[in-house]
């Protein structure tokens, strides 16, 4: 049975396209990417009437997308959002999110591999990628940019066996084009069950030198 090589960046080939969006750093003069604040739902209920119409027509459609428990609303005002939600925290970088199981073991570091499942929604609930369709968890490497930023933020927060759902807001978020007047980008939530933290050594041999990860 061959181990699972990673010879470079290539071997995230199974980790399929809203997780692995090819990073580029944004730049200061970039397009406004907008804020995300977390809100409870007690707060919410300070919200304005045009507000909470937002929130109710935002939690209809994810209704009919048949969103997992406790999912959060979103109440988009052009660029910012209002995230409702509880339980959650917010990291300096504006990743937002909640453990659901701890886990256990140390948290991942650059150059290991961590092999988990996971679903991405977007503001609407609907399913926009998911390691499910592929019949085997997703994996990769840890400091590759093989993941976009708040995604691997948010796996490296995370230890083997943990669950964890995060909101990535679009600063954190893949390479999508600029938002425009019309169309501000949105967030994306995953959830993710970190699965495995697999330890990686570079083996030689012959004139080749690949990874190897167990
Ligand atoms: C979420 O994705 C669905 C399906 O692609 C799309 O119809 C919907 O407009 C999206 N929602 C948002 C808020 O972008
Ligand atoms: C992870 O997903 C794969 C299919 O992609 C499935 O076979 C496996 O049972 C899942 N593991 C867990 C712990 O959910």
């Amino acid at each position: 049975m061959l181990a699972a090589l990673c010879a470079s960046a290539a071997c995230i080939g199974g980790l399929p396209s809203a997780a692995s969006a090819a990073y580029q750093p944004a730049t200061s003069l970039g397009p406004a990417e907008g804020t995300a604040r977390v809100i409870t739902t007690l707060e919410a209920e300070g919200m304005t009437s045009q507000e909470k119409l937002v929130l109710n027509i935002n939690r209809r459609v994810q209704l009919q997308n048949r969103v997992p428990l406790e999912f959060p609303g979103f109440v988009r005002e052009g660029f910012d959002v209002k995230v409702v939600a509880d339980g959650y925290l917010t990291a300096p970088s504006g990743l937002i999110y909640r453990d659901f199981e701890e886990g256990r073991g140390l948290l991942p570091v650059d150059g290991q591999e961590v092999v988990f499942n996971y679903t991405g929604y977007n503001e609407s609930g609907s399913v926009i990628d998911t390691s499910f369709k592929q019949g085997r968890p997703a994996q990769t490497r840890l400091g590759v940019n093989g993941m976009i930023p708040g995604f691997e933020e948010g796996i490296r927060g995370m230890k083997a066996g943990g669950v964890r759902r995060f909101i990535v807001p679009p600063a954190l978020g893949p390479p999508v084009g600029p938002s425009t007047f019309f169309s501000a980008k949105q967030c994306e939530v995953f959830d993710v069950e970190l699965l495995d933290v697999r330890t990686c050594t570079r083996r030689q041999v012959m004139m080749f030198s690949d990874v190897v990860c167990e």
